[in-house]
C-alpha cells in the first residue's frame, strides 16, 4: 500500500495508521488538518467501508470536513457533538514534552479548541517535526483584522522582553491579499527560532488585544506518533513517559516483492 509514496508521505501514512488504530466504533473524534491528517482521514475512510467503523467526526477545517465527506466519514459540528473522545492532528513542530507549534495550515483556532474538547489528542509526523526546543519553525498567531498592525507592533514589543530569538511578526499573505482563516481572521507569523518558555509566550501572546489564538499546544497532546518513510513507528506517550519503537512491520512483504 505504500508503493509509489515519496519518502515523506510513507513516514505521514504510516504514523496516520498508527494513529487510526486507537480509533473505535462508537467514538466522537476531532480530525485535524493538513497532509498528515489527510492520511489520518484517508486510512478512517477505508475502516468506514471495509469495517463498518462507525464514528461521528468533528472536523477542524472546511478543507478537512470535504475530505472526511468524501470518504463517507459522518461529521458534526463541536456544539452538537460537545465533547470528543479522542482527536489526531498533525503539528508543524514538537518537543520532548508534547508541546507543539501549530498552525502551518491556517486552522489553529479550530485546531485548539477541537483538541481542548477531547479527553485525549494524538499527534502525527513525521521525524522531521521533532525539535530540541520549538521555534525554527515561525509561529501562527491568529489575530482580528481590526487594528492588525497596532496588534503586530504590540506582539513585536512584547517579544523584545521574553525568552526568544527573534522578534519580527510577517502578516501571512494568499498571493497579494492577506490570508483569511475560516474564522474570517489574519494570522501573523512569529520568527522566534528559539522558544525559551513556550508555556509563558502562549499565555503572554493571548493577553495583547486583537490576538485570538496563537499556535503554540503546551499540555494538550497525550501522544505522538512519529512515522519514518521505511515504516517504522515511534509512540511517544507523555502520562507513560514512555518511547516505543516498532520496526517496519511490512519489511518481510517488502522483501517478497
Ligand atoms: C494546520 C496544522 C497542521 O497540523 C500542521 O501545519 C502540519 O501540517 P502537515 O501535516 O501538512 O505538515 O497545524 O493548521
Amino acid at each position: 500500500m505504500t508503493d509509489n509514496l515519496s519518502p515523506a508521505d510513507a513516514a505521514k501514512s504510516a504514523a496516520a495508521l498508527r494513529a487510526a488504530s486507537y480509533v473505535k466504533s462508537g467514538m466522537k473524534i476531532g480530525l485535524g488538518t493538513g497532509s498528515t491528517a489527510a492520511w489520518l482521514v484517508k486510512h478512517l475512510g477505508e475502516r468506514v467501508r471495509s469495517e463498518g467503523l462507525d464514528i461521528i467526526a468533528v472536523p477542524t477545517s472546511t478543507r478537512t470536513a470535504e475530505q472526511a465527506d468524501a470518504e463517507g466519514i459522518t461529521i458534526t459540528s463541536l456544539n452538537d457533538a460537545k465533547w470528543l473522545d479522542l482527536t489526531i492532528d498533525g503539528a508543524d513542530e514538537y518537543d520532548a514534552d508534547l508541546a507543539l507549534i501549530k498552525g502551518g495550515g491556517g486552522a489553529l483556532l479550530q485546531e485548539k479548541i477541537v483538541a481542548t474538547a477531547s479527553d485525549r489528542m494524538i499527534v502525527i509526523a513525521d521525524e522531521t517535526k521533532f525539535v530540541d526546543r520549538l521555534g525554527r519553525f515561525p509561529l501562527p498567531v491568529e489575530v482580528l483584522g481590526f487594528g492588525m498592525t497596532a496588534t503586530q507592533m504590540l506582539i513585536e514589543e512584547m517579544l523584545e522582553g521574553l525568552d526568544v530569538s527573534g522578534s519580527k511578526a510577517v502578516p501571512r499573505m494568499d498571493g497579494d491579499a492577506l490570508f483569511v482563516t475560516d474564522e474570517g481572521n489574519h494570522i501573523l507569523d512569529l520568527h522566534l527560532e528559539r522558544i525559551g518558555n513556550p508555556r509563558q509566550l502562549s499565555l503572554v501572546l493571548n493577553q495583547v488585544p486583537g490576538v485570538v489564538e496563537n499556535g503554540l499546544f503546551v499540555d494538550i497532546c497525550d501522544i505522538c506518533i512519529t512515522g519514518f518513510a521505511n515504516g517504522r513507528i515511534e509512540v511517544r506517550d507523555i502520562a507513560r513517559g514512555s518511547v516505543e519503537t516498532t520496526e517496519n512491520p511490512n519489511a518481510f512483504l517488502d522483501l517478497a516483492d
